[in-house]
């Protein structure tokens, strides 16, 4: 097993390496310098900036209205932060799917502006045409398939995808279409994880799920998440490693109750 010493920068190959010598993957989402220098010197392997920024950040009920130029902010953020890990950025909604021209302009303009390490986008067979222009350009390319949230309005639900025979035969076409056209890694989001751990068996490219099931390559959370900072949020796959909502709220309770109390600040706490 590598260790954090023996990786210098994490590239689009090692992630392929962890592959193929079954090491996993680990992803989490950042959209800030802070968190994002944290979780770099924690030993991620990879960051995504992940247009949930718009829920988990922007306070909106889906990712969707999130813009170009606020992903960019974001992205130029975590870019700063990041010494070591691959740092990836979602293209977001209306950025790409227009033609492969302005697909690969909005690639462009992420790594251009924001110094990321390559570009996420959701989709199958639809945005091939886009990846190939992409990836032909130079710029890696992540895959989204399964609970893909920049199609919530066509979905109408956030359950899980591809239970059905049919559907998951279309994602198996999917995935191996975008590993066809260039894709360099996968993110496979709230399916069977026996479907997961099929396509991860396909494809050649590291499969990284969020409620795919442990076959797969590699595991990615948002950070909110993961960290207990979001409520009212629980679906089966997700692992809570801390409460932070509570522990923010009670430290800004007790901070409240000082100041009011004046026992803040105390002699030591002034000039
Ligand atoms: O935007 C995001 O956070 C994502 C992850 C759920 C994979 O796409």
């Amino acid at each position: 097993m590598s260790t954090y010493s023996d990786i210098k920068r994490v590239t689009t190959n090692t992630l392929q390496s962890l592959k193929q010598r079954g090491e996993k993957i680990s992803m989490l989402t950042a959209y800030d310098y802070s968190m994002a220098r944290i979780f770099d010197d924690a030993g991620i392997d990879v960051i995504l900036v992940g247009d949930s920024a718009s829920n988990v950040m922007a306070g909106h009920e889906t990712t969707l209205p999130i813009t170009l130029d606020q992903m960019i902010y974001h992205a130029q953020s975590v870019v700063r932060a990041c010494l070591r890990c691959l740092v990836i950025v979602d293209l977001p909604f209306g950025s790409y799917q227009g033609n492969s021209k302005e697909a690969l302009n909005s690639s462009i303009r992420i790594m251009k502006e924001a110094g990321a390490h390559g570009i996420k986008l959701e989709g199958g067979e639809e945005v091939c045409e886009s990846i190939k222009r992409i990836v032909g350009a130079g710029v890696p390319v992540m895959g989204h398939l399964g609970l893909t949230p920049q199609s919530i309005y066509k979905f109408g639900t956030y359950t899980v995808r591809a239970k059905e025979e049919e559907e998951a035969e279309m994602l198996l076409r999917n995935a191996e279409a975008l590993q066809e056209a260039g894709c360099f890694s996968l993110v496979l989001e709230k399916i069977p994880a026996a479907l997961g751990t099929e396509v991860a068996k396909r494809l050649k490219i590291p499969v990284i799920g969020i409620g795919a099931g442990g076959g797969v390559d590699g595991q990615v959370l948002v950070m909110h998440d993961m960290l207990g900072i979001t409520k009212n949020f629980s679906p089966r796959f997700l692992r809570r490693y801390l409460n932070l909502y509570e522990d923010i709220s009670n430290a800004t309770a007790q901070y409240i109750k000082d100041v009011k109390s004046r026992d803040f600040p105390n002699e030591k706490e002034q000039y």
